[in-house]
């Protein structure tokens, strides 16, 4: 590909986070602001591969900083898994001029990323998930406001839990990480956290409920990570232990919605904007990552290096304040 990077593209991949709209319009606003060509590419890497692709200008990204979704739309491709899938993206870069991109994604995206960075795409990836698994960063867009809209909710679930003197078993998303439940669980005062990564023991917790029963608490809320298994099964095992009467919530998608956080905001627009720098001092192979309230670049493989592990410090603070 040319020398001197002109025309750059931009897309969204996987999951859609809250935040992502405002990391669009940075790579957009200070890309043009250093007289680059931005093109975004809608859906994903299905959109790339179908040549679904426009000029962007500073007005279509107007209004958008604190949406959430994202304008670009989003995919899970499984064509640009295969090497047709790819050759086909490549080629669709290729035919315009586009000699740089940024994919704003979880990990599944940074690995589409890497095999057109393989074939000399100058690549930048902003790690864009709710579920704040990726290696390399310590926070990814859309984490924080999934993180508020969980205690949100489990603020009106203990309403209801109060008054009917229940125990709620809420089950949040992650995939296979606990960083959604922990976070949550300890800012709303959830009485027990499960995490897949570390073990549980139902006798232990329906102990605890029983021993809070005593004391006189009539309700209890459980945070359960969707990577442990079904809440279904989990409130049948508790109820079976302990006798109390359990239900279920499973949260789901509304986890993916809602305006950014100002933190989100804030790190998409820096990641957004460190992208564009990375770009026009013609690294390749980079991603941004936030790291001691800062966004810095480094390499895209760090992204597949060890996994910061659940903060067990604070998972046995959270333990001890639920006694
Ligand atoms: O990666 C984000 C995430 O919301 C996960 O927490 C969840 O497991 C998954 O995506 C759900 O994916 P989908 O929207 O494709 O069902």
């Amino acid at each position: 590909m040319s020398g001197v990077i002109q025309r750059v593209g931009v897309l969204t991949s996987g999951g859609d986070a809250p935040g992502m709209n405002a990391a669009v319009r940075a790579v957009v606003r200070k890309g043009i602001f250093h007289g680059l060509n931005v093109f975004g590419i809608n859906r994903g890497y299905e959109g790339l591969i179908h040549g679904e692709i426009h000029e962007m200008s500073i007005g279509s990204v107007a209004d958008i900083v604190l949406r959430g979704g994202t304008v670009l739309k989003t995919a899970r491709s499984e064509e640009m898994k295969t090497l047709a899938g790819q050759q086909k993206a490549l080629a669709q870069l290729r035919k315009l001029e586009i000699d740089a991109l940024v994919v704003i994604g979880g990990d599944g995206s940074f690995r589409g990323a890497q095999t057109l960075a393989a074939q000399g795409v100058q690549l930048v990836g902003v790690p864009g998930t709710i579920d704040n698994d990726i290696a390399g960063t310590e926070l990814t867009i859309g984490f924080d406001t999934a993180v508020n809209t969980v205690v949100d909710a489990v603020g009106k679930i203990r309403d209801t839990a109060s008054s009917h003197e229940r125990t709620f078993i809420v089950e949040v998303m992650g995939r296979n990480c606990g960083n959604i439940a922990l976070q949550a669980g300890l800012a709303c005062g959830a009485e027990s956290i499960l995490v897949p990564e570390i073990p549980y023991d139902l006798d232990e917790i329906s102990d605890k409920l029983k021993r809070g029963h005593q004391r006189g608490k009539n309700h209890s809320i459980i945070l359960v990570a969707e990577g442990v298994g079904s809440a279904y099964k989990i409130g049948e095992e508790l109820h079976a232990r302990s006798g109390f009467e359990t239900r279920i919530t499973v949260l789901g998608h509304l986890q993916r919605g809602g305006n950014p956080s100002a933190l989100d905001a804030v790190i998409a627009a820096a990641m957004g904007g460190k992208a564009i720098e990375i770009i026009l001092a013609g690294e390749t192979n980079r991603m941004t990552a936030y790291i001691d309230q800062t966004v810095i670049s480094r390499p895209l493989e760090d992204a597949y290096g060890n996994r910061r592990p659940l903060n067990r410090e604070l998972y046995d603070l959270a333990n001890e304040l639920s006694i």
